[in-house]
């Protein structure tokens, strides 16, 4: 199979103006005074998340962090494990966090982040997607930020990958797979 990068799925304006206004909403909804703690799963998501902090209002108290998990969910090994490739430096008792992610499909992966991040006590614990696969879902994860919601397409770009490849576009574009 070789893959061919097809047409531009959302733009890089189409994505900006999203990231402000997901933005906008996180600023509206955060607590005064309170740090909130921005917990992006590295790598795919780690685009999304600058953008996104980098549209914060100034006086925030905006912290920044990341983790590299994977999640072992499927039916094949036994579920509710994400086994942690690196953790975070944060100690996240008390306070307000939203994990970043740039896409959930089957959902097992933030599912099992939740459970793991939920055992070190948050304040508040959200989630932010900036693509959502609902039709993938396996299991239910409340999503309170989404930029986009995509039907069932093999999309890149943006920090979505091909077998490592064409994270570095700065559109989202579709794949064409080619026997
Ligand atoms: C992607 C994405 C999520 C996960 C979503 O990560 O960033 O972590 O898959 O899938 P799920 O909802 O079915 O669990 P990926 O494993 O591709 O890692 P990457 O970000 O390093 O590309």
């Amino acid at each position: 199979m070789s893959y061919k990068l097809g047409e531009v799925l959302l733009s890089r304006e189409v994505i900006a103006e999203r990231v402000k206004e997901i933005a906008a909403e996180i600023a509206k909804d955060s607590e005064k005074g309170k740090p909130l703690v921005i917990v992006g799963i590295l790598t795919g998501a780690s685009f999304f998340l600058t953008d996104l902090v980098r549209e914060l209002p100034e006086d925030m108290d905006v912290r920044v962090d990341f983790m590299s998990v994977a999640s072992y969910g499927d039916s094949t090994v036994t579920s509710g494990v994400v086994r942690i490739f690196h953790d975070l430096k944060t100690n996240i008792e008390g306070k307000n966090v939203i994990v970043v992610e740039d896409i959930i499909d089957s959902g097992l992966t933030l599912s099992h982040l939740l459970t793991l991040l939920k055992g070190r006590h948050p304040a508040s614990l959200k989630v932010c997607v900036l693509l959502d696969k609902k039709e993938r879902r396996k299991t239910e994860v409340k999503v309170d930020y989404c930029g986009f919601s995509i039907p069932d397409e093999f999309v890149v770009g943006y920090g979505l990958d091909c077998a490592g490849m064409w994270r570095h576009l700065k559109d989202i574009k579709g794949v064409i797979e080619e026997k």
